[in-house]
């Protein structure tokens, strides 16, 4: 069934132009680039969202030159939906062009019940991938992550399980995601020596959560790993959204969200204050929080989410302004730091 055959479904002929429109970056010391926006299906690929919309997102991303789409066994809801849809997404637009993207999936957070279904087993993750890999209508995968450490399994036993995956050729690479500095470090160096190089580690990383640049992004750069940060705009955040209140339909505003509206309040002053600065750099606040992370020549891309196509269309905007003055870079560690 074509996911809009009822209304007319509209053939999709990607933009001739996409490459034209995006900045690539190599990954680490990998031969892989990727763009410096990539897409994220966590949040609105689930099975209550509009599929159409999700379509419209996805086509909108790759004729912008977006080649990199981010999932995980659990994004939903429920689990496993926004693998399913985009599946199907892929089956009816992508899958001649499957050799233009970069698809990434990840297991590590609960997703089935019993003692397999969860954490860094070698049994777990080579059967998530499975189960993906028939969602997402794919024979592999671009690349597959161990979504966050596991404190109880071997990190041997988590790696071998990498280096598996890769030999069995169900991904061609392999990342660590949530992995704090020390911890990545070893698994860097396990994966280096079974043969089978980490790409990338991907981390939350946003002018408000800054965690990473104590000690991560040295490790990252220091042994040729990519790093991808995720939630750069702290769910929506780092926007103009909530200058004046919790506009409907945004994350804060749903009952089932990671973003309390609390939070939100909390950040006020500071989304404000970075908000005037983005102005004066002719920038929206979104923009100016993705270029600030991109300023570290560590970061290979940063992973947004987007509620609609247009939110990408501007996000993309962002790699126009990538340079700050120094006035600026100083003004803005006084804010975040405040
Ligand atoms: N590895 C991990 O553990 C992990 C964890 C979390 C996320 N991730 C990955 O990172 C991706 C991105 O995470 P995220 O969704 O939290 O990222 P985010 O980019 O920080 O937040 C996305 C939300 O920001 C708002 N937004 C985006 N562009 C906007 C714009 N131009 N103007 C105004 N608002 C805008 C939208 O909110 P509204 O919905 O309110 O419109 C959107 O849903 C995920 O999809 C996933 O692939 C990984």
């Amino acid at each position: 069934m074509q996911i809009n055959d009822k209304s007319g479904y509209k053939a999709y002929y990607a933009n001739d132009e996409r490459y034209a429109q995006m900045k690539y970056k190599r990954c680490g010391k990998s031969g892989i680039q990727l763009p410096m926006l990539s897409l994220g299906l966590w949040h609105n690929f689930g099975h209550a969202d509009d599929l159409l919309k999700g379509q419209e997102i996805l086509r909108t991303a790759f004729d912008n030159g977006i080649v990199h789409f981010d999932l995980a066994n659990n994004y939903g809801p429920p689990y496993g939906a926004a693998e399913t849809n985009f599946g199907r997404l892929f089956k009816q637009d992508f899958e001649p062009l499957r050799d233009e993207l970069f698809i990434s999936s990840k297991a590590g957070y609960d997703m089935w019940p019993g003692p397999y279904g969860n954490l860094g087993s070698r049994k777990y993750l080579v059967s998530s991938l499975d189960q993906s890999l028939k969602r997402m209508n794919l024979d592999y995968v671009d690349l597959f992550y161990h979504h966050r450490p596991d404190p109880d399994t071997p990190l041997e036993e988590t790696m071998s399980a990498l280096d598996f995956i890769v030999r069995s050729g169900r991904a061609l690479y392999v990342g660590i995601s949530n992995y704090p500095a020390e911890l990545a470090k070893k698994a860097i160096e396990i994966l280096n020596d079974l043969g089978t190089p980490c790409l990338i580690h991907q981390a939350r990383y946003s002018m408000l959560d800054r965690w990473v640049e104590d000690g991560l992004l040295d490790v990252l750069g220091d042994n040729g790993v990519g790093c991808i940060a995720f939630s750069p705009l702290e769910q929506g955040m780092l926007s103009n959204k909530y200058i004046n209140g919790i506009p409907e339909g945004s994350r804060a505003a749903k009952s089932m969200t990671y973003l309390q509206k609390d939070t939100v309040e909390k950040n006020l002053p500071k989304i404000k204050a970075l908000h005037e600065i983005a102005q004066g750099r002719g920038q929206t606040l979104s923009d100016m929080a993705i270029a600030w992370l991109l300023k570290d020549k560590r970061v290979t891309s940063v992973l947004v989410g987007v509620s609609s196509a247009e939110q990408l269309v501007s996000n993309v905007k962002a790699l126009d302004t990538l340079d700050f003055s120094v006035d600026e870079i100083a003004k803005i560690k006084t804010i975040l730091e405040s």
